[in-house]
C-alpha cells in the first residue's frame, strides 16, 4: 500500500514509518524540516529498501495544497499526525500563537483531509487517520485552546467517517494519551500513563489492519476520559488540571 504521513518529522510518525516500510508499504513523507525528513528517507532505504519519496510541507502553506493532492491522490492511506501543542498562556494573548494552534491541528488539517476525502469517497476506496487527543474529550484550564483544536478535529473525523462509510473508505481517529516525544520533552510525565512512540505506532498499525474507528492509545485512556467526562461540570471546574 501507499502512505502519505503529514507531519512526517514527528517522533510518532517516524516510529509509524519504520513500522510501515518493514511491512513494505510505499511512503510519502510530508513535513517542514528538509534534513530531518531526507535522514529518514536514508534510513528507511538503507534498512528496508523501501520507495520513499520526501516533499518539505508546511500545512499552514494552504497555496500548495492543490500541487500535493494533485501528485499525491493516487495514495491508499492518508495519515494526518502534525501536532502543536503550543503554549496556552501565551496564545490567551497573541493572535499569531492561538492560530498557529488552530490551523496546525484543526482548522488546515480538514481544509487538507476534504480533499482527499471527496477523493477517496468517489473511488470507493481509502483510509484516512487523522491524531486528535485525549485533550479533546474534555476541556482543562492547562490547555483548552489546543484541547478544542483537537476536539473540533475529532468531531470533524466522527462526522467524515459517518458520511464516507457507505463508499467504503475507512476514517480512523487517533487518541492518545501522554506520549514520551519532542512535544512533551520540558514536561513531567507520570510513567504509568505514558506511552512510547513505538507502542502508538504499533496501536495505529493495529488500528489500520483491523479497521477500527476510534483507537485511544495506551487502551486504558478510553475508560480514563470516560471517568473524566463523567465528573460534574461544577466539580470538574474546581479542579486543578
Ligand atoms: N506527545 C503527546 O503526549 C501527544 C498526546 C496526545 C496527542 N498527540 C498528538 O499526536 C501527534 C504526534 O505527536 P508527537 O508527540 O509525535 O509530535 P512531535 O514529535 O512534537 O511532532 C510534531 C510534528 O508536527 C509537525 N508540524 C508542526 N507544525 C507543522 C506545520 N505547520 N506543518 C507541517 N508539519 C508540522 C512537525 O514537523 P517538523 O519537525 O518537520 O517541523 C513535528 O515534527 C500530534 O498530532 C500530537 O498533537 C501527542
Amino acid at each position: 500500500m501507499k502512505f502519505l504521513i503529514v507531519g512526517a518529522n514527528s517522533d510518532v510518525a517516524k516510529s509509524l514509518s519504520r513500522l510501515l516500510a518493514s511491512k513494505g508499504n510505499d511512503l510519502i513523507l510530508l513535513s517542514r524540516d528538509r534534513s530531518e525528513l531526507e535522514l529518514q528517507e536514508n534510513d528507511l532505504k538503507t534498512r528496508y529498501n523501501s520507495n520513499v519519496i520526501v516533499e518539505p510541507f508546511d500545512i499552514l502553506d494552504v497555496g500548495k495544497f492543490e500541487e500535493i493532492f494533485t501528485k499525491y491522490k493516487d495514495v491508499d492511506c492518508l495519515i494526518y499526525v502534525a501536532g502543536y501543542l503550543g503554549d496556552n498562556q501565551i496564545a490567551l494573548n497573541s493572535l499569531e500563537e492561538s492560530d498557529r494552534i488552530m490551523r496546525v491541528n484543526y482548522l488546515n488539517a480538514v481544509l487538507f483531509i476534504n480533499k482527499f476525502a471527496l477523493e477517496f469517497e468517489e473511488r470507493k476506496k481509502g483510509i484516512i487517520v487523522g491524531f486528535s487527543s485525549v485533550a479533546g474529550d474534555r476541556g482543562k484550564g492547562s490547555n483548552f485552546i489546543y484541547g478544542s483544536a483537537k476536539g473540533g478535529f475529532a468531531i470533524y473525523l466522527q462526522g467524515l467517517r459517518n458520511k464516507l462509510f457507505k463508499s467504503g473508505v475507512k476514517v480512523i481517529t487517533v487518541k492518545p494519551g501522554f506520549i514520551d516525544t519532542k512535544m512533551t520533552e520540558n514536561m513531567k510525565l507520570p510513567p504509568m500513563l505514558t506511552s512510547t512512540p513505538e507502542k502508538v505506532a504499533r496501536d495505529v498499525y493495529g488500528a489500520i489492519s483491523k479497521g477500527k474507528d476510534i483507537k485511544y492509545t495506551k487502551w486504558f485512556w478510553r475508560w480514563l476520559m470516560l471517568i473524566i467526562c463523567l465528573i460534574p461540570e461544577r466539580i470538574f471546574k474546581k479542579l486543578n488540571m
